[in-house]
């Protein structure tokens, strides 16, 4: 599992380091050393081992030359074999370019307009959009400029997707924090996809999608509220984000949680009361000054939030699994469509899609019932009646088996 920019987990790093693998694999060699703590270091063994190239063929073809945001990328200046300090693979490149957060009847594109609506409605158009910056930024972009210290463990190859020692896939979206401060913009999203090496499960994937949000004062704006800077900030923060959760997820429950990010100070977490559990929605807090200070505004104050987008949209739209996400096959991509958030989404088989409709004539003694039991008796115990096609046409018999 990659670790977020914000958990400081120092015993986590430690676990991730090939020493402790080459420990882990000490005890397992003497049982008397070897502990439950010992097999979890073991269990992230494999992904420290991903560098090894021979793990880097991916089984489709993939476009070798790309273009985002006007910025031209080729296959083999992201992939490279021999190079010690590049461990991208040939299948992370396949994923550069697809940006489903620009698809606007894709889950992802459909939750990013859902907060462009909700900030465009607030803002009056004031927040202005970025989604089609290059994921490939330089080692100080993605950590330097937003104050990364330099021993965090988001820094190592071992989370973060490395193209050479100075540049990377950026793991946030905060990356672009720093120009667009510089270029003099005071209200901006920023939407893109995200690169973080990670376990394999159904809430984790290599690749994701975040937002980032960032609002600039100047002190016209906070002297008269007689509040301090800070306090202007942070209550303008969270009086707009609770405006955005209630937007997507009703009049939910909802609390902040003081955390700790590298780019704010105070940071906070916000989270909603969702079917029954307390759920992170995302994570911001007050910009650090010196991030202010050292792209030209050192006499404002702001805030910034960033949030990923597959968390939020496998709730809303109840997809039981990020990996779902890729899927371009039509049992899939047709349940979305613009516009439509929170559509839940109809489980469909793992198997490929097999279209063979059946019709043949029945007398009036016919039941449902003589009909499955015709069906079971040649396709045995295991066949199932699927779920969406119950009840299609006028005729009982009308479903579909799998
Ligand atoms: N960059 C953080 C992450 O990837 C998310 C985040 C937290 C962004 C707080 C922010 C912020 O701008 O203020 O985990």
């Amino acid at each position: 599992m990659a670790t977020g920019i914000g958990r400081q987990t120092p015993c986590a790093l430690l676990l991730r380091t090939r020493p402790a693998l080459n420990h882990a694999l000490t005890s397992l060699a003497n049982p008397s050393l070897f502990s439950a703590r010992r097999l979890f270091s073991l269990s992230f063994s494999s992904s420290s081992l991903a560098t090894n190239k021979q793990h880097k063929r991916g089984p489709q073809p993939i476009l070798s030359l790309l273009e985002i945001g006007g910025v031209k990328i080729g296959k083999d200046d992201v992939v490279r074999e021999n190079d010690p300090t590049n461990n991208v693979t040939d299948s992370i490149f396949s994923k550069i370019g697809l940006q489903l957060h620009r698809r606007d009847n894709h889950p992802i594109g459909i939750l990013k307009n859902a907060i462009y609506d909700y900030f465009d409605a607030n803002y009056g158009g004031k927040f202005i959009k970025f989604d089609d910056i290059c994921p490939l930024v330089s080692v100080k972009e993605n950590f330097d400029d937003v104050l990364v210290p330099a021993n965090h463990v988001s820094r190592s190859y071992n989370d973060t997707y490395y193209v050479d020692a100075q540049t990377v896939l950026r793991c946030h979206t905060s990356a672009h924090q720093a120009e667009l401060l510089r270029r003099g913009h005071s209200h901006f999203l920023v939407t893109g996809d995200v690169y973080r090496r990670d376990s394999i499960d159904s809430t984790h994937y290599p690749v994701f999608h975040q937002m980032e949000g960032v609002r600039v004062f100047s002190p016209a704006e906070w002297i008269p509220s007689g509040l301090d800077a800070t306090s202007y900030a942070a209550t303008d923060l969270k009086k707009s984000l609770e405006g955005l959760a209630r937007r997507l997820f009703g009049a939910v429950e909802m609390r902040w949680v003081d955390t700790y990010f590298p780019f704010t100070n105070p940071s906070f977490e916000l989270e909603i009361y969702f079917q029954e559990k307390w759920m992170e929605v995302l994570g911001c807090g007050v910009t650090e000054q010196e991030i202010l200070r050292r792209n030209g505004r050192l006499d404002n104050i702001a805030w910034a939030f960033g949030l990923g987008l597959e968390r939020l949209a496998m709730v809303l739209f109840e997809i039981p699994d990020i990996r779902l996400f890729w899927l371009t096959d039509k049992r899939f991509t047709s349940q979305f469509s613009g516009g439509q958030l929170g559509v839940k989404f109809n489980p469909f088989s793992k198997f490929p899609p097999c279209y063979k409709d059946m019709s043949f004539w029945i007398n009036d003694s016919f039941t449902e019932n003589n009909l499955c039991e015709v069906v079971r008796g040649i396709a045995g115990d295991l066949v199932e009646e699927h779920p969406h096609m119950r009840s299609v046409g006028e005729s009982r018999s009308f479903k579909r088996y799998v």
